[in-house]
């Protein structure tokens, strides 16, 4: 694998700061597109075949194998490629999880936290939000001791990183009681404390891949446990199948066993981590060093190492750096649409190069306006 051509080459390359779809490095992209007409020389692409062929098999067992590896997932958990994106575990999560009388609490950090509530409290009555972060504006979050959680809860939902508001769970406390972590946004840029989980998931199409991914990690004892759901809703069903159940999301999981020997060759989830605080720590300078001319909104100690949301004096000026910033190919830095603001994401493959030149540009923009 060349990782030498991962450094940007701004004239044909943007930079990158899309919260989902992320950039990807050149050299999976070039793979992908060298491999893509004619695969290993079978006389068709492997998009075209059927995922039953050895060809396919191979790929499938390679991403699975090296989820396993990186993540260091235990032997006691299934690792599930199904489809729906992180929003459809929105709702499989207490189908597989909790009997339909179970209570189950939830952390509300953000948009992200408050959809995942939301879904449940359709399917399981007994759902409840253990704390939210709505009052003040989704700034933070929260302490151990601030969580209510009640008698008999059978689960914990958190968003360790929530991707709008760019907040983040600095640490993984246990909370006494088993966790589900919807981790879409800062997956395998950091280490995972498996023996607090019963489900870890979230959607590729941040730090892992391209979009039409989830990757769902299920302690086994849940399979069997779980209530009774139609086959592609149910965990078991793919976790007996190894992800084979159905029509698999070829492309995007061929795509991500790429990225996935990428950042096995990139240092590891630990490689992953030290670059994640690298770069956001670059962001993080250039707001705190601009004399209040950018202004992050999230309480320090929870900032997100992946997106990186700050604020200028008026929305007026957030314009004109948009603008500015768009045209020197700085691309998708406008904040969600439901909040506003600048926000700068910056997954796994994101080059230190596009991080540096955005803090430069930052700072010429702030001492031209300011
Ligand atoms: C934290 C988090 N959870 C869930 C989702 C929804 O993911 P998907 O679009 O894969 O359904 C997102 C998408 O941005 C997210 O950031």
């Amino acid at each position: 694998m060349n990782t030498a051509i991962d450094t940007i080459a701004p004239q044909f390359r943007a930079y990158n700061f899309c919260a989902g779809p992320c950039a990807l490095p050149v050299s999976v992209l070039e793979e992908l597109s060298a491999e893509l007409v004619d695969y290993k020389g079978t006389g068709m692409s492997l998009i075209e075949m059927s995922h039953r062929g050895p060809e396919y098999d191979a790929v499938h067992h390679d991403a699975l194998d090296r989820f396993r590896r990186l993540f260091a997932v235990p032997e006691d958990f299934s690792i599930l490629l199904l489809q729906g994106g992180a929003t459809l575990q929105f709702a499989m999560v207490p189908m597989n999880v909790a009997q339909p009388d179970d209570h189950i609490g939830y952390v509300v950090g953000g948009t992200w936290g408050k959809k995942a509530v939301a879904d449940a409290k359709i399917l399981r009555p007994n759902t409840y939000e253990a704390w939210s972060g709505a009052d003040e504006g989704f700034r933070a979050m929260p302490t151990l001791d601030q969580l209510s959680i009640r008698d008999n809860t059978r689960y914990l939902h958190v968003t360790s990183n929530e991707t709008i508001g760019g907040i983040r769970m600095s640490d993984f406390e246990d909370p006494g009681v088993r966790v589900v972590a919807d981790m879409s946004s800062d997956y395998l840029s950091r280490p995972i404390p498996w023996d607090l989980f019963d489900v870890v998931y979230g959607g590729a199409q941040k730090n892992l891949g391209p979009a039409g991914l989830a990757v769902v990690f299920v302690r086994n004892s849940i399979l069997d446990a779980a209530p009774k759901n139609p086959a592609y809703l149910t965990y078991k069903t793919h976790a007996d199948a190894d992800s084979l159940a159905n029509t698999p999301p070829v492309f995007p999981i061929w795509a991500t066993g790429k990225m996935l020997a990428w950042m096995e060759a990139n240092g590891g989830v630990e490689g992953m981590q030290s670059r994640a605080v690298r770069r956001s720590s670059m962001v993080y300078s250039a707001i705190e060093s601009s004399d209040g001319f950018y202004k992050s909104p999230v309480n320090p100690a929870d900032r997100s190492h992946t997106n990186i949301v700050f604020r200028l004096s008026s929305e007026e000026l957030e314009k004109q750096f948009l603008a500015a910033a768009e045209a020197e190919n700085f691309l998708f830095l406008k904040g969600h649409r439901s909040v506003g603001g600048i926000r700068a994401s910056v997954y796994n493959a994101t080059p230190d190069e596009s991080v540096q030149a955005l803090t430069d540009f930052m700072a010429g923009f702030a001492s031209k306006a300011g």
